[in-house]
């Protein structure tokens, strides 16, 4: 089989975060539930010391879910280490992920620490999370600002001390593709020893799923992702996205694939939805309800005769309803004949000519026509109404 990119899913950590958002245990599960249909690898189910709500969902989950591994956040605090491992211990397979702030920023404005506490802080709490599970995971928070050769120091004291996967957020969504791509690179060059290199791309300029990808060209084999890109301010990386370009365009990344079960894509789009109350955006890639839509006229003949002419993804690899054809101003014959023909009308000669002016007619009134309207129109015509 080929390599694999393995799918870390933040939706219910990270994802979580988004501002207004606050899921309860039952809901949570619910999510973790199509999570493991949706077949990820990794379910980031909470941050246990956050509060004793989400401690509460991250054991149920570890507890209840099976397939996928259960990872909860935990900062460098030993007691934060230990309350993570309380949560996590029951799951089958589980991970401690931890992180700390290593930018200059940060450090200065948040953690008011030294570079030296940084270091002696990733070696104790990464130390104390093996003593718990050989599957521990180190992020170096708002690492595209943090200079790189202290973010390779303390890559480097994580890989040293157990850390069998290294995380690089773009916490502030600051990466452009080739930068950020580079970036994994120079950690792969200069971080020494065995471990997977990940990536953790914010939105914040729209990039999150492109450097996701360029990180993914550059060597990492893990990419953390949410459903629907939901997360801190314009959120983390959309799994869909991710999942899909990494599928349709598997010619530019060897071959390498995920195990997501995309079929299932669709339904958790709707599910983190309706339960997080963020309304998907209709335009939005794979999951959005325009996603395979056609309105215009010469996109609907393309479509017509053959689907790729206009698509890159088969609707129902992703659970969607197959292409749509919306009738509107910009609609040409072709889409108005076939719709009438689904409809049961076989118009032909002057009765189609004249039943296209009066839907183009009311299509410039309009910005979308019923099968209602078209019925009100055809009838009118054929003398029946
Ligand atoms: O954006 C970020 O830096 C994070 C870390 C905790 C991985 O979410
Ligand atoms: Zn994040």
């Amino acid at each position: 089989m080929n390599e694999q990119v393995i799918i870390f899913d933040t939706t219910l950590r990270d994802g979580e975060q988004s501002p207004g958002i606050s899921l309860d245990v039952l809901e949570k599960l619910e999510i973790a539930e199509q999570l493991a249909r949706l077949n990820v690898d990794y379910i980031e189910a909470g941050f246990p010391v956050a509060s004793q709500g989400d401690f509460e969902a991250v054991q149920a989950i570890a507890r209840r879910v099976e397939g996928p591994s259960i990872a909860a956040l935990s900062r460098t605090q030993l007691r934060d280490v230990d309350r993570c491992w309380e949560a996590l211990r029951d799951a089958e397979r589980a991970r401690i992920h931890i992180f700390i702030s290593t930018s200059p920023s940060h450090l200065t404005h948040m953690l008011k620490m030294t570079n030296e506490t940084v270091i002696n802080e990733v070696k104790a709490s990464v130390a104390h999370a093996r003593s718990y599970t050989d599957d521990v995971e180190f992020s170096p928070q708002d690492a595209t600002r943090t200079p790189l050769e202290f973010l390779y120091e303390v890559l480097q004291v994580a890989v040293d001390n157990g850390a069998g996967t290294i995380n690089i957020p773009d916490t502030v969504g600051y990466g452009i593709p080739a930068d950020f791509g580079h970036m994994v690179e120079e950690v792969r060059r200069n971080v020494h020893g065995e471990y997977v290199i990940s990536s953790h791309c914010h939105n914040d300029l729209g990039l999150a799923t492109a450097n996701s990808l360029a990180a993914v060209a550059a060597g990492a084999r893990q990419v953390e992702c949410c459903v629907n890109g939901i997360g801190e301010r314009a959120g983390n990386a959309a799994l869909e996205e991710v999942v899909m370009a990494l599928r349709v365009r598997s010619d530019l990344f060897d071959g390498l694939g995920t195990q997501v079960h995309t079929e299932e894509l669709a339904k958790a789009s709707r599910l983190v939805s309706r339960l997080t109350g963020y309304p998907v955006q209709y335009n939005k890639s794979v999951v959005g309800r325009n996603a395979f839509a056609h309105e215009s006229g010469i996109h609907q003949h393309g479509v017509l005769a053959e689907r790729s002419t206009y698509e890159v993804i088969d609707a129902s690899a992703v659970g969607q309803q197959g292409s749509q054809i919306i009738l509107g101003k910009h609609s040409g014959r072709h889409a108005f004949t076939s719709t009438l023909h689904d409809m049961g009308f076989d118009l032909a000669g002057d009765a189609l000519n004249a039943a296209f002016e009066r839907f183009k007619e009311m299509a410039d009134r309009k910005s979308e026509i019923t099968e209602a309207d078209l019925e009100a129109i055809v009838t009118d015509e054929l003398g029946v109404a």
